[in-house]
């Protein structure tokens, strides 16, 4: 679905860049920030505009990496950054989107996205001083990350012109697929995939569950005894590998990287506007753009569902990545 709106400068390009690892930590491990800003540039120069990000990435590190990389480049570039899920109105809200002005060195976000909806968030009260920010011209326009089929129809029935639900979407996690596209589809609202690689996954350079770093085998897909783990389910890892090397197979069989075909695959979902993907240095920006230009045909979409289909139906329709009670509504 492709998503030109008349309150953004520019259009939203297929591939965006995302820049959580930028901010490295606990969770990513050291990051080089002049490689970070190195990365932001290659993106700009091949055409990618939408660039991610959030307060709660590094604590406002990558928004400042971000505001750092656009000084001198800002009229090139759609900043999307969030709000977490305690600050989604009132004097908070403000205060939140403020601080990642500062952080990101300009007057105006382009896409200001729910990050999360909080356990007792009041959905309406916060798209009503959202929509209220919007008015007041400090935003361009509105999206949200992690709704699910009911928030969207609350947002249906009361926000106005919402762009995007930004959601984990990738051939190891297709819980959208379930509810959550359809969805999307009834709202008018474009698909942003994040995490398309499964952090990495997808590219193959862990050959078994061992090999994943702590921060990324936190997900569903990995036993809850990993350290960092919210959820309390054995994983399923076994059967993702067992994915990932029918996924190899097929893109060894068409002489692809894998890395290409599975982004590609996301490019040709239905509702799909931009894929996000994460980079940390400008080879990696280089070789994931690759996948725009790489067209499958029905027979491999086909044969690729179909690797991926057990993996789905094991890990279900609920679309939180991490949480076993999901935080998807
Ligand atoms: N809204 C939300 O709740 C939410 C949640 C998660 C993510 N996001 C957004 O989505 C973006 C992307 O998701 P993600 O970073 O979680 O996952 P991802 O894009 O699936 O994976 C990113 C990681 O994959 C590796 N990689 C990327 N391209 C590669 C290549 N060509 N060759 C080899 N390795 C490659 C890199 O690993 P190394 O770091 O090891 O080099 C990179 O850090 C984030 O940056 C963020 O903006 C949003």
């Amino acid at each position: 679905m492709v998503i030109s709106d008349s309150s953004l400068p520019l259009p939203i390009s297929k591939l965006a860049l995302g820049t959580w690892a930028m901010a490295g930590g606990q969770l990513w491990g050291p990051q080089d920030e002049t490689d970070s800003i190195v990365t932001i540039h290659t993106a700009l120069d091949a055409g990618i505009t939408l660039i991610d990000s959030a307060p709660g990435y590094g604590n406002g590190l990558s928004e400042e990496i971000l505001g750092r990389a656009l000084v001198g480049h800002r009229n090139r570039a759609l900043i999307a950054t969030k709000v977490g899920a305690r600050d989604l109105t009132g004097e908070q809200l403000i205060a939140s989107v403020e601080a990642s002005l500062r952080r990101l060195q300009t007057d105006r976000i382009d896409l200001l996205q729910i990050h999360w909806l909080g356990a007792d968030t009041v959905l309406e009260d916060a798209i009503a001083d959202l929509e209220s920010l919007r008015a007041s011209g400090k935003v361009r326009a509105l999206g949200v990350c992690n709704f699910g089929p009911s928030s969207l129809a609350t947002l249906r029935k009361t926000g106005t012109g919402w762009l995007t639900n930004q959601v984990a979407y990738n051939l190891l996690w297709r819980a959208i697929e379930f509810e959550i596209s359809a969805a999307c589809a009834r709202n008018n609202m474009g698909i942003l995939c994040y995490s398309p690689l499964q952090q990495g996954l997808l590219t193959g350079r862990f050959k078994s569950a061992a090999e994943v770093p702590t921060g990324r085998n936190r997900t569903r897909h990995f036993n809850c005894e990993n350290a960092l783990a919210q959820h309390n389910g054995p994983g399923h890892e076994e059967l993702t590998f067992a994915t990932i090397d029918r996924i190899r197979a097929i893109a060894d069989g068409l002489g692809q990287p894998m890395t290409d075909v599975a982004m590609a695959w996301l490019l040709h979902q239905p509702g799909v506007t931009s894929v996000i993907f994460g980079a940390r240095s400008p080879a990696q920006v280089t070789a994931n753009l690759r996948a725009s230009e790489l067209k499958l045909d029905r027979a491999t979409l086909a044969a690729l569902d179909q690797a991926s289909a057990d993996l789905k139906k094991a890990l279900g329709s609920n679309a939180d990545l991490w949480a076993a009670e999901s935080r998807i509504r």
